[in-house]
């Protein structure tokens, strides 16, 4: 079975032998089976601070909180340095899941309008009521596949920087490119340290780790340290010490390289089978990296205005029509109405399990 709605790789992308090796070599490395650190394994934050450099944001190990997963991070956040009724600008749409922790802790979700560049900047505005943040996907936009260009990038740390609007900027699914390099991190223009940033294994490797990353100015990241170890006491050591053994082994590189190629096939098979059983009733982009093909955000608001008009008109005009006029209209054109109506119906019906039936042959 193909879970279509989670965002992670095939189990068959999962590199076992490698991995093998990983955990072989870290049973001889082990020392100590205590507690780890608040901030979490010290080689494995010294690892991502050399990795981030690779992508641009330059920050030291210090800086970096190791979390029990992206969703984890923003967990922290919400109730380590937000008070409950925080304003959080999110995307419209968003990831349901982040939406999730950001209600259930209590925020104000403010949904900012979007288009093929990501967010409308021109509605970011601090709220004077309230602490406002900025929760974004800036690369790989969840559910729209959205890559936001340099530009719209300088714009919003310029804007949010000027609103006094510090962001949380979520890269979980930066390493997923397909086709060419997304532009640098948010956090890499951030020069007064208001970029949160998280970072996760979950996409190139597998969520089960349960492992990700957050980078954010050393007295931040050191409160939610504290808060985390009162919480969980620290993100399994077993997956930090196997994380960073991938990591410093050059594993993680040689690996990414071939889920890339990977999925470049898997989406070409993914597209052919969208052209050739929907391309006369959908549109799509062609991904350019991430795992979802999905409807072009310019497109999908009228695309959703013209099913709800049409589903309108047919169902609430008709009987509408059909009540207000029913001791005008002669009996017998009642009937055909009713016929025609219900012939329709049937009609869609059939076609609807048809290709179903097709789907799953
Ligand atoms: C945008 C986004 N952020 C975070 C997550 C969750 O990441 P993690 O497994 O590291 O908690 C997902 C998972 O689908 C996601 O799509």
């Amino acid at each position: 079975m193909i879970r279509l709605g989670t965002g992670e790789l095939s189990p068959e992308l999962f590199p076992r032998k490698k991995m093998q090796s990983v955990f072989q070599s870290i049973s001889d490395k082990i020392g100590s089976l205590g507690y780890l650190e608040p901030k979490g394994l010290l080689p494995l934050t010294k690892i991502i601070s050399a990795y981030l450099k690779k992508h641009g944001v330059d920050v030291s190990p210090d800086c970096i909180l190791i979390v029990s997963g992206a969703l984890q991070a923003l967990q922290l956040i919400s109730i380590g340095i937000l008070q409950p009724g925080s304003t959080i600008f999110v995307e419209k749409p968003s990831y349901i899941k982040s939406l999730s922790v950001f209600q259930s802790t209590g925020m104000k979700l403010t949904g900012l309008s979007m288009d093929e560049y990501g967010i409308r900047v021109n509605e970011i505005k601090r709220s004077n009521k309230n602490t406002t943040l900025l929760y974004t996907i800036p690369t790989f936009h969840n559910p729209t596949g959205i890559i936001m260009p340099e530009e719209r990038r300088n714009k919003i740390i310029t804007i949010c920087e000027k609103e006094r609007v510090p962001i949380i900027e979520d890269d979980v699914y930066r390493e997923l490119w397909l086709d060419e390099l997304p532009p640098k991190p948010l956090k890499s223009k951030d020069k007064n340290g208001s970029v949160l940033y998280l970072g996760s294994i979950s996409k190139t490797l597998a969520p089960w780790f349960r492992i990700g990353w957050l980078v954010g100015p050393e007295p931040v990241v050191n409160r939610l340290g504290d808060i985390k170890m009162q919480t969980d006491y620290g993100s399994s050591s077993l997956s930090q010490w196997a994380l960073a053994e991938w990591m410093a082994s050059g594993l993680y590189e040689e690996n990414i390289l071939e889920v890339r190629e990977k999925l470049r096939i898997r989406r070409q098979v993914a597209l052919n089978a969208l052209e050739r059983n929907f391309s006369d009733i959908a549109i799509w982009n062609k991904p350019k990296g991430g795992f979802r093909a999905s409807l072009p955000v310019v497109d999908a608001n009228i695309f959703i205005l013209g099913v709800a008009l049409a589903s309108f008109f047919w169902f609430t005009g008709i009987t509408t029509i059909a009540s207000v006029f029913r001791n005008n209209i002669n009996i017998k054109v009642m009937r055909w109405i009713n016929l025609i109506c219900g012939g329709v119906m049937i009609y869609y019906g059939l076609k609807l399990v048809y290709t179903f039936i097709v789907m799953i042959r």
